[in-house]
């Protein structure tokens, strides 16, 4: 399919221009059905019984799992359903098994959810050191050489930013890591739905993301892991293979990371929002995007008392432009785009306080984030509709 056939699959209202996939994804029609499909005619909870719908809904959620790990080239490794990316790190966080000492090297760009599952495992002695990006978000490659030391056991970065758009250089960040003995934690939630991804070329221990933001439904993510190398958060049916009432030897695989009945149609709903990226080609889908942001860039570049955040032209950038018009703050302008031309867009931190600190930007930004269905003639709107709302200064 072309990317350009594939906007009747998105039955939002034609007149509203949705420009916040990376807060959450609008999703196609053919996930609906595939969701709709499991809860009509084949509803049965999984992995435990005999009868020909749960063994129907079994394959299906084990398919599922298959068809996310080879998008992600995760085939060797484990992929665990979660709720979200940050269940994902949270889950990584609480699993690892820390020692009074060790260090955990993150950066000062990071979404909460990829800071504060961190920050809390000071209270139990571990060091976290941040480094602090440029301008732009980007940063110098020698300062992770310098902040990743011998004890540190845990890098964990963000592929591309929600603020700023930056996308980070994974891969030599993995090697420092591998020569220094440290697991490597990536949040792809920026990244995994906007080009092709693959975890082991990537070089991470861990590689966590949201379905709900690649065209899936809300609550569900994915943590995948080289190794399963940390310990289940929950436990309880499902993640055991015996159990006596002394003890208990869990499972492997995935499941001893799903206790308890899982999202099965968001599962189901997820691995058909992966077939039909995969039908688009993740190359098309970035390359589309990339048109979009180089168009937008321009316009806003060309407008005065605008300033983007974030990388100028569209090299290591996807498609989230944050911006400002002097004078007015963030929120109001993100009404005003709604107000005068339903363009719907995120405004304020982005769950990003200590970059927008870092930044001087203490009422946020304006965030446009685009995807797969927004088209150029969304984007010129976007740039007019700024421009009068520049004027207003
Ligand atoms: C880079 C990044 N990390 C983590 C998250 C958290 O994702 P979720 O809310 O799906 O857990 C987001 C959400 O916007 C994000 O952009």
């Amino acid at each position: 399919m072309k990317i350009e056939d594939c906007t009747a699959d998105f039955q939002i209202p034609r007149y509203l221009h949705y420009m916040d996939s990376a807060a959450t994804s609008l999703i196609p029609e053919p996930v609906i059905a595939a969701m709709n499909e499991y809860d009509r005619q084949y509803r049965a909870n999984v992995g435990r019984g005999m009868h020909r719908l749960t063994r129907v809904a079994t394959q299906k959620y084990q398919d599922a799992h298959d068809r996310v790990s080879s998008f992600i080239g995760g085939n060797e490794g484990t992929t665990v359903f979660t709720r979200n990316t940050t269940e994902a790190i949270n889950m990584v966080a609480a699993g690892l098994d820390w020692h009074s000492g060790d260090r955990i090297v993150t950066t000062g760009a990071e979404h909460h959810s990829n800071l504060l599952p961190w920050l809390r495992l000071r209270q139990k002695g571990i060091e976290v050191g941040i480094i602090q990006p440029g301008e732009a978000g980007i940063f110098d490659i020698e300062a992770f050489e310098e902040a990743i030391t011998a004890n540190t056991k845990l890098v964990a970065v963000s592929h591309a930013s929600n603020a700023l758009g930056t996308v980070q250089p994974v891969r030599e960040i993995a090697d420092i890591c591998k020569a220094k003995g440290a697991y490597f934690l990536v949040d792809g939630a920026q990244s995994v739905p906007h080009f092709p991804v693959d975890a082991r070329c990537m070089g991470c221990d861990f590689l966590c993301f949201s379905g709900h933001k690649m065209l899936g439904p809300t609550g569900t993510g994915i943590l995948w892991m080289r190794d399963a190398v940390i310990s289940p958060l929950i436990l309880g049916g499902g993640t055991v293979e015996d159990v006596t009432t002394e003890g208990y030897t869990l499972t492997g695989g995935y499941k001893r990371f799903e206790g308890g009945t899982p999202n099965i149609s968001g599962a189901i709903g997820l691995a058909q929002a992966v077939k039909y990226l995969e039908s688009l080609g993740m190359d098309a889908v970035f390359r589309h995007e990339q048109k979009l942001t180089d168009h937008l860039l321009a316009g806003l570049a060309g407008i005065e008392n605008v300033t983007v955040h974030g990388p100028e032209n569209v090299k290591n950038r996807i498609g989230v432009v944050s911006f400002t018009i002097d004078k007015i703050h963030p929120h109001e302008i993100a009404y005003l785009l709604d107000e005068r031309a339903a363009i719907l867009v995120r405004s304020g931190d982005h769950c990003c306080i200590p970059l927008m600190r870092h930044l001087g930007l203490e009422n946020g930004t304006v965030r446009a984030s685009l995807y797969l269905y927004n088209t150029l003639e969304e984007v010129d709107l976007l740039i007019e509709t700024v421009e009068e709302i520049a004027r207003i200064v």
